[in-house]
């Protein structure tokens, strides 16, 4: 009760917390129905687009059954239908329904993930160890950070290597930054790599000039003699190799790099190894893909997203990190006004990290494996790879689609051609064009992207629904398409 007695509105609110909530929920199970039956098309019309942009802040507040009716009507018809089965785009998981409601108890009880103690802080450790052994990662001492996403999770693996490197040399890089015109470190990877560690480059003041795009061979897999042959000249010039970056499952192709080669090479040099494994280090569950992990078990660091192949709701995306002392090293900071952990805490993330208060995101993490189980999560992968690999077959055997990289996990590239038809640009319009009528459509949704140059009509199935059927619909509605746009 307010000095004024009136009940201020969250007061109101909690006490029917119950009540609003099955309001909120009735109306989500109404979206999902709707998403799922309805168009995928759901372009916000620019009438909506104005009035969102355009409102105005209400001088009192507003009744929530006013609110839940504003979701309703003017968000909830206008997402982007990423989580539907039909969509191929980027990478971009389903709808799991614990992990939302998971999400939403993170949310009620408000604690962040930080530090202190409290349960979901020892949660995360075993969250952490079920990532590692779902990615092969296992390390005994190891530590899981659950960052927003891969880029996130990038970004500190690349900072504590960079503190470990020039501790190394016998400096440190968290006092005296990078004035002192000390040797250029280098940081290696493929030119597949996702644009996320460029990005990390230029955030550590490394610069993207930094980076050396190492060649990779005709299946888009970084070539370990060239990466030795990068290292070897760069110290001959009097640079510092700082780390290098694996991919385990490209973002564009799906390519998984020689991830045991690059252990070796790292291990000869001393550098540290990174794995970036955002999309695809889930991949190691495919009896199919195993041989092709190995070395994963010998990174420093992986990044792994949950809000990719295990469908936690977005935004997760993990970093294990095999020594945890070295981030701590990196990014501890006491002041005087927070407490630190002590041996009878789990490991504090925020003694890890450079955030401090962050949300938690170890309930939504737990809830989707606990869900599935191990089985559950096997099963998924090897699903996902058996569908796009049934892709990748019909392209092969059809006269009229050609494949523009091999099939690699759960991605992969096609196009389009037309009998007789040879002119590149012509392709590229055409596919460009069966992308957006796809789009318009609204029966499914496939972006395209470039590979080797050339677009590419990009398929990566992540749904736990998908279907040998959605595979055939998908070449049949290329083909509708296609009839339709190369008609006279
Ligand atoms: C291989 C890889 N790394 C990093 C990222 C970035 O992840 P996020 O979008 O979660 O930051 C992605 C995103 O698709 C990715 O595929």
């Amino acid at each position: 009760m307010s000095d004024t007695g009136n009940l201020h509105p969250f007061t109101q609110d909690r006490d029917r917390f119950a009540e609003l909530g099955q309001g909120m929920l009735a109306e989500l199970e109404t979206f999902l129905t709707d998403i799922k039956t309805g168009t995928m098309n759901r372009r916000v019309p620019n009438d909506v687009r104005r009035q969102l942009m355009d409102l105005e802040m209400p001088a009192n507040g507003q009744a929530p059954e006013d609110m839940l009716a504003f979701l309703r009507d003017t968000i909830f018809p206008w997402p982007i239908t990423i989580s539907q089965p039909r969509s191929y785009a980027w990478i971009c998981a389903g709808f799991a329904p614990l992990g939302a409601l998971a999400d939403l108890a993170a949310s009620t009880m408000n604690t962040g993930l930080d530090g202190y103690d409290h349960a979901s802080v020892f949660l995360n450790v075993s969250v952490g160890r079920w990532l590692m052994e779902l990615t092969g990662f296992s390390a005994a001492d190891g530590f899981c950070v659950l960052f927003s996403g891969g880029s996130a999770a990038n970004l500190n693996a690349l900072t504590a290597a960079r503190h470990k490197a020039a501790k190394d040399d016998g400096w440190d890089v968290r006092t005296e930054g990078l004035q002192g015109g000390r040797p250029q470190f280098r940081i290696y990877t493929s030119a597949e790599a996702h644009s996320s560690i460029q990005k990390c480059a230029e955030q550590l003041g490394l610069g993207s000039q930094s980076m050396r795009l190492v060649e990779a061979d005709e299946n888009f897999r970084l070539i370990p003699g060239a990466l030795k042959a990068a290292i070897v000249r760069d110290l001959e010039a009097g640079d510092r190799p700082m780390c290098v970056v694996a991919g385990a499952g490209t973002t564009n192709v799906g390519a998984i790099d020689p991830l045991n080669d690059m252990a070796d090479i790292c291990a000869e040099f001393g550098l540290w190894y990174h794995i970036d494994g955002a999309y695809g280090g889930f991949g190691y569950m495919d009896p199919g893909y195993r041989d092709q992990y190995l070395g994963v078990e010998r990174a420093d660091t992986m990044t792994v997203d949950p809000h990719k192949w295990l469908q936690a709701p977005v935004d997760c995306g993990a970093l294990l990190m095999r020594h945890p002392e070295r981030h701590a090293e990196a990014f501890g900071l006491k002041p005087d006004y927070l407490m630190g952990s002590d041996e009878d805490s789990a490991p504090w993330p925020y003694e890890h990290m450079f955030q401090l208060t962050y949300g938690n995101r170890a309930l939504k993490t737990w809830a989707v494996i606990a869900r599935m189980g191990r089985e559950g999560v096997r099963d998924l992968v090897v699903n996902c790879n058996r569908l796009t690999a049934l892709l990748g077959r019909i392209v092969e055997e059809a006269p009229d689609l050609e494949l523009l990289s091999p099939v690699s996990l759960s991605v992969v590239n096609f196009r389009y051609v037309p009998e007789g038809e040879t002119d590149n640009a012509v392709l590229d319009r055409l596919n460009d064009a069966i992308s957006d009528a796809i789009g318009e459509g609204g029966e499914a949704h496939m972006p395209t992207t470039k590979v080797r140059g050339r677009v590419a009509l990009r398929v990566c199935i992540l749904h736990y629904e998908n279907t040998e059927d959605d595979i055939h619909h998908l070449v049949d509605l290329v083909r509708r398409c296609a009839a339709e746009l190369t008609a006279d």
